[in-house]
């Protein structure tokens, strides 16, 4: 197909607005995807997004599409993420596509990833194209709908294409749309080979597998290839496309979309962003990809201590499909050893744990989240620490910085009032608050960023009966009275369970977690005591009553000394058990940290 008759674009949308769907619909409609086929969210493969209905990695899939007038079109489209966790995602696709269908519920109007969405999308130059979906709903208010998208994006909706995914309602309209307003690709196939990594995964048969752009030249198999960031050199062993399932081809040509595997055995050698051009050739590289830091850490352990090997290989396998977390090693005197993750946000640090556990069969247990600290230290310098295990004596420490973000809420007028009273009560500064529309309104805020990782976003939703979406970008360190708090089982401080609270919150936090540990951790034979201390101070402390076993039940009667006997006995195993601090603690131990 000439490169006139392709089109590369992506689906964008706030979560839950219909991207899957609509893409479900589009494979209908090209029959890429037969109607006995067919199931819902197809393009979801992870078992995980599947069950959760989000999408998390993103996917390129080619349909063929045959206009009335005859002619063919290739069509790439790249399904990607909503949710704020997952932007980079979302920004590799983009960089693939000259194009993206701007999906917007017309029940629910402009969010704030639907605008995240829209400035990633105008930062790669790409075509947009409103959709107004979901006009089936009873609720739909499409006139409403428009004028959001007027006055808050800015952009034209004389053209808005009016649909129901569910329904398949204006799905022609989308597919002609695409093909009359998405320009085609740019790229030159005689020129030398330059291809775009936006994407690699293992898989257990081929090695690495690499989803490239091509963007100049042609890629087919026997060729030799080079990443330009290594300047190592492969012979490409099978190039093909999803489409949606995975099919061979003899070759790729500039503008296309698909994967390529070339015997690539070392996870790292695929990096994402990273240019790939003939072995032999001299040219420029693609811009690649901002790195993306790691915002949110926690620790990583195998609950069976054996299989440390094995999550170390899983980590590493996993890494390369989602570089967007970091590892590195980590011992604790309570775990052992494991990993301390970095992650994108609370959303995304479940995902990988989960995704881990299930695709790699590893039992796992994760401690408490926390952001990155800089700490001023005494002696003049300054220490940078997202691990409250690594916390110094609060003798030498000068002044704690935390990491703040300005957040944006979007919500509809009624739910002001009870967001600002949660921005309150996590610290938050008011900057201001803007009507975009007479009823939907924007909340600014300032915020320390370790208040928004616990449970913001989950509050904001439930504040807000599920209306309110957040958006926030980092703004820097701000001096903050925090401190750290230790939590004793029978006087032995568990490291992991360590965390960095508030000085305000810290008395409500430790009572509120000793007695969450209360109930989770079993009852013994002996005595637990739980405290949470601050420094030597006890702040909160509650007690596990043994389970006794009842050494007197068989000698009623009897003589004292006897009696006395058994419970000196009873005791001792009692101090024995203690002193080795037997305690066992549950994975829902680690959790209940997160769930306060
Ligand atoms: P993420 O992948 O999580 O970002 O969400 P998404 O934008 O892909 O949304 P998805 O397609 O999963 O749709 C979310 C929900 O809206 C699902 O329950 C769909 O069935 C429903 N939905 C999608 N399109 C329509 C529509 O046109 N009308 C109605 N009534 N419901 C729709």
């Amino acid at each position: 197909i000439p490169i006139e008759r392709i089109r590369n674009f992506s689906i964008i949308a706030h979560i839950d607005h219909g991207k899957s769907t609509l893409a479900d619909r589009l494979l209908e409609i090209t029959g890429a995807v037969s109607a006995r086929e067919m199931r819902e969210q197809y393009l979801d493969r992870l078992e995980l997004e599947r069950e959760r209905g989000i999408t998390i990695k993103a996917q390129a899939v080619r349909l063929y599409y045959q206009r009335e007038n005859g002619e063919v079109y290739q069509l790439n489209l790249i399904d990607t993420p909503g949710h704020v966790d997952f932007t980079y995602e979302v920004s590799r696709a983009l960089a693939a596509c000259e194009g993206a269908l701007l999906v917007v519920d017309a029940s629910q109007g402009v969010e704030a990833q639907t605008l995240a969405n829209v400035y990633l999308a105008l930062e790669n130059n790409l075509e947009i194209i409103p959709v107004i979906n979901k006009i089936d709903l009873p609720q739909a208010d499409i006139e409403k709908t428009k004028r959001e998208i007027e006055e808050i994006i800015g952009l034209s909706t004389e053209d808005a294409l009016l649909v129901s995914a569910k329904f398949g309602i204006g799905i022609k309209e989308v597919l002609e749309a695409i093909i009359n307003k998405i320009p085609s690709p740019k790229g030159k196939r005689e020129a030398p080979l330059r291809a775009l990594v936006f994407d690699s995964w293992y898989d257990p048969y081929l090695g690495v597998v690499v989803l490239v752009r091509v963007v100049d030249g042609k890629i087919y198999p026997g060729q030799k290839i080079k990443f330009l960031s290594t300047g190592k050199v492969y012979e490409i062993t099978k190039v093909g496309v999803f489409a949606p399932e995975a099919a061979t081809l003899d070759c790729l040509f500039a503008g296309e979309v698909g994967f390529i595997a070339a015997g690539i055995k070392e996870v790292r050698e695929a990096k994402i962003g990273d240019t790939i051009t003939e072995a032999n050739a001299c040219v420029e590289p693609l811009p690649g990809f901002k790195e993306v830091k790691p915002v949110v850490f926690a620790g990583i352990f195998p609950v069976d201590n054996d299989d440390f090997e094995n999550l170390k290989e899983a980590i590493e396998k996993l890494w390369l499909n989602d570089p967007a977390f970091s590892y590195e090693l980590e011992t604790s005197a309570a775990l052992g050893f494991g990993f301390r993750c970095g992650f994108q946000g609370l959303l995304h640090m479940e995902i990988v744990q989960e995704r881990l556990e299930r695709e790699f069969k590893l039992n796992l247990i994760s401690t408490a989240p926390s952001v990155k600290y800089k700490i001023r230290l005494k002696n003049k310098k300054e220490i940078e620490i997202e691990n409250p295990a690594h916390w110094p004596d609060p003798a030498l420490i000068e002044e704690v910085l935390e990491p703040y973000i300005r957040a944006e809420i979007y919500t509809p007028r009624e739910y002001i009032g009870s967001l600002i009273k949660l921005c309150e009560e996590k610290r938050g500064i008011q900057k201001e608050i803007k009507y975009l529309t007479p009823d939907r309104v924007v909340l600014v805020y300032e915020l320390p960023f370790s208040e928004i990782v616990l449970d913001f976003y989950d509050k904001l939703k439930s504040y807000s009966r599920g209306y309110a979406s957040l958006d926030y970008q980092f703004i820097g360190y701000r001096a903050g009275d925090l401190v750290k708090m230790d939590i004793l089982i029978n006087k032995q401080p568990v490291d992991t369970l360590s965390l960095i609270v508030h000085r305000d919150k810290a008395y409500y936090r430790g009572r509120e977690l000793t007695s969450k540990l209360k109930e989770v951790i079993p009852r013994q034979l002996f005595e637990v005591v739980i405290q949470a201390a601050i420094g030597n101070k006890v702040i909160a402390r509650e007690r596990i009553p043994p389970l006794r076993k009842d050494v007197l039940a068989k000698c009623y009667g009897g003589d004292v000394t006897r009696k006395k006997k058994l419970l000196e006995k009873q005791k001792e195993g009692k101090k024995r058990l203690k002193a080795i601090g037997h305690v066992e603690i549950p994975q829902e131990a680690f959790l209940a940290v997160l769930k306060i």
